[in-house]
């Protein structure tokens, strides 16, 4: 188990003297639940969580402008992941932070959280979205630029409660923007014809092929595992995507990865995203039948086994 605690800062960087060193952040649960249970739920609460299909809203704080970060989930999903699988105090890992919505989503549930990025201006954002919320816990938030392969020199064996996060979805975004799932009249907006990757630096996930994305996500993944606790749960989110009209099934690709990686599949659950999409366009008809990927997301649910 980690040691208790220092007050850490909000950010870690390349340059900083905690880079790459155990991180002295509690992972112990504060609340006073039982500790057989794996949250702090009622027994209502959790009848309302079995329902496999989620649907949610954007707040205010959310960050919609693909300027600032090309791909954020909504705060309101990390919270209802974190609040699934932990206990307040306990510890949340994002490995692939982004703008910091987990990072926000633990602030407010008072769960310890790490997350990580290449980028440091995903870090910066992180830091001032976290001094934004500035709600007084006794949890810490922080956000380190740093590849996901280095997250094991960071955290002791069986620290983790929590793994969650939304990865690249392969080399999805690394192409011009051709809005086709946008109405002929909107298709033209400002990111008809944009690139909205994260970065063309060769360790980001999001420029890779799938095949090769698939097996560094296996490798990250793999060495994330003994940091979880036995029983913790890992919960990544990915769409499938259409290439030259061939479904690319990253969900499956993920799912059977990780099993291979020691993992256990636990649940499938749908996001329904039909209350965000913007008004659709028309795609295949009258003779190809295509769901479209920005109505659903899939949350693969793994855990690892006792
Ligand atoms: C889908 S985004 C995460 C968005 C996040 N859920 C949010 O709400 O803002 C994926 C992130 O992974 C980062 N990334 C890509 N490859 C990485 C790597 N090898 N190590 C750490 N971060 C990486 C990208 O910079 C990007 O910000």
């Amino acid at each position: 188990m980690a040691r208790d605690t220092q007050t850490l800062p909000l950010t870690i960087k390349p340059d900083s003297p905690l880079f790459r060193q155990q991180l002295e952040i509690s992972s112990q649960k504060t609340c006073d639940c039982k500790a057989s249970h794996i949250n702090c739920m009622t027994a209502k609460e959790w009848i309302k969580a079995q329902i496999g299909v989620w649907q949610f809203t954007y707040e205010k704080r959310d960050i919609r402008d693909k300027k600032l970060h090309p791909a954020t989930f909504p705060i309101s999903l990390a919270k209802k992941v974190i609040s699934l699988f932990t206990h307040e105090g306990e510890l949340v890992l994002d490995p692939f932070a982004g703008s910091g919505t987990t990072l926000v989503a633990a602030q407010d549930l008072n769960r310890n959280a790490v997350g990580f990025d290449l980028q440091e201006k995903y870090i910066d954002l992180c830091a001032q979205r976290l001094q934004s919320n500035n709600l007084f816990n006794h949890a810490q938030q922080i956000a380190i630029q740093d590849d996901a392969h280095n997250i094991p020199d960071y955290f002791a064996e069986e620290s983790l409660s929590l793994i969650w996060t939304s990865p690249p979805y392969a080399n999805l975004l690394n192409r011009k923007r051709k809005n086709k799932s946008r109405r002929g009249d909107e298709r033209k907006n400002e990111q008809f014809g944009q690139v909205e990757q994260y970065s063309q630096d060769p360790r980001d996930l999001g420029t890779m092929p799938i095949e090769q994305y698939t097996a560094t996500m296996g490798d990250i993944f793999e060495g994330l595992l003994p940091l979880l606790r036995p029983k913790g749960h890992c919960v990544i989110n990915v769409p499938d995507m259409w290439w030259n009209n061939q479904r690319i099934t990253i969900h499956i690709a993920l799912v059977e990865e990780l099993r291979k990686r020691g993992y256990e599949l636990r649940n499938i659950i749908i996001w329904d995203r039909t209350n965000i999409v913007n008004r659709v366009g028309i795609f295949g008809w009258p003779s190809n039948y295509i769901t479209m990927g920005t109505t659903f997301e899939y949350l693969l649910d793994f855990w690892k086994p006792a």
